[in-house]
């Protein structure tokens, strides 16, 4: 890949654990100047010095503002973005806490707002950059117990569709990465078989060069992307359904 990539200097947040910690090391590999940002700084230094760990929680907004003056006085201008900091945990209908809907929401949704606040008006002046955030195809449908999580991927789908035709006037791409399973922390919790689960390598193999193909929408893995979008467009009487038989093991 090295050498092939359009982008100098990226930033990845989220980039601790799992898919943003890959699509880090992938990047940088490949010779991309990398900032990337968690809260865990012992767990960002672990990348190694090729990679400028930017220690930060998305959730603070003059927080973000520093890390992307602190990123492009150290590295240049950021011309790559991918959003991945999230969090997720199950909730039943027994639980239904409005702090944990909050947080998932301040996490996950005001997280990716919150940087893309903070980055978006230097590539809109320089009319050039990439801004990416990693959503889910848990943004596709309500699923049983993504109450919390699946909302917060549903908006930042929407956000990316509402923020791409007039971003692109200005010069800026907007795109949206789903990913299906990936075996990393966030789905080490998971109880149920997770069907076509994937390794976090070929997640951001898959990420990076979705990404570096211009598409809006990079979506994997491939069949249960479909799948879902195929379920998205059936009649509710028959989703339901669906869903009882294949996810509650009812109906
Ligand atoms: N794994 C999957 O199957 C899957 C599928 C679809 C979408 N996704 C999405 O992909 C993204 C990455 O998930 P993953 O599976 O790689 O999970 P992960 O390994 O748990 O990574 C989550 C990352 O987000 C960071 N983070 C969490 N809260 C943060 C905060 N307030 N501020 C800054 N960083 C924060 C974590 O680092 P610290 O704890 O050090 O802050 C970690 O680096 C998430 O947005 C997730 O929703 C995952």
């Amino acid at each position: 890949m090295a050498g092939s990539l359009p982008w100098k200097t990226a930033w990845i947040t989220g980039a601790s654990t799992g898919i943003g910690r890959e699509v880090a090391l992938q990047l940088s590999a490949a010779g991309v100047r990398v900032a990337a940002s968690a809260r865990s700084a012992e767990k960002l230094n672990a990348l190694g010095a090729g990679v400028l760990a930017v220690q930060l929680d998305v959730t603070d907004a003059a927080a973000c503002r520093s890390a992307v003056a602190l990123i492009e006085s150290e590295l240049g201008p950021i011309d790559l973005a991918v959003f991945g900091a999230g969090t997720y945990s199950p909730v039943t209908t027994d639980e239904l806490n409005p702090t944990h809907f909050a947080h998932m929401m301040e996490t996950n949704y005001m997280g990716v707002v919150n940087c893309l606040a903070a980055l978006a008006p230097g590539m809109i002046a320089r009319r050039s950059g990439h801004l990416s955030w990693i959503a889910s195809v848990a943004g596709y449908i309500g699923l049983p117990k993504a109450a919390a999580y699946g909302p917060t991927k549903a908006a930042l789908i929407n956000l990316a569709e509402s923020l791409y035709p007039e971003m692109r006037a200005k010069g800026v791409s907007v795109s949206v990465i789903n990913p299906g399973f990936v075996e990393t922390p966030l789905t080490a919790q998971n109880d149920f078989e997770m069907p076509f689960l994937m390794k976090p390598e070929e997640a951001a193999r898959r990420t990076i060069e979705g990404l570096a193909a211009g598409r809006f929408e990079v979506a994997y893995p491939r069949r249960f992307v479909a799948i879902l979008k195929a379920v998205r467009l059936l009649p509710y009487p028959l989703f339901f359904r669906l869903i009882a038989r294949a996810v509650l093991k009812s109906g």
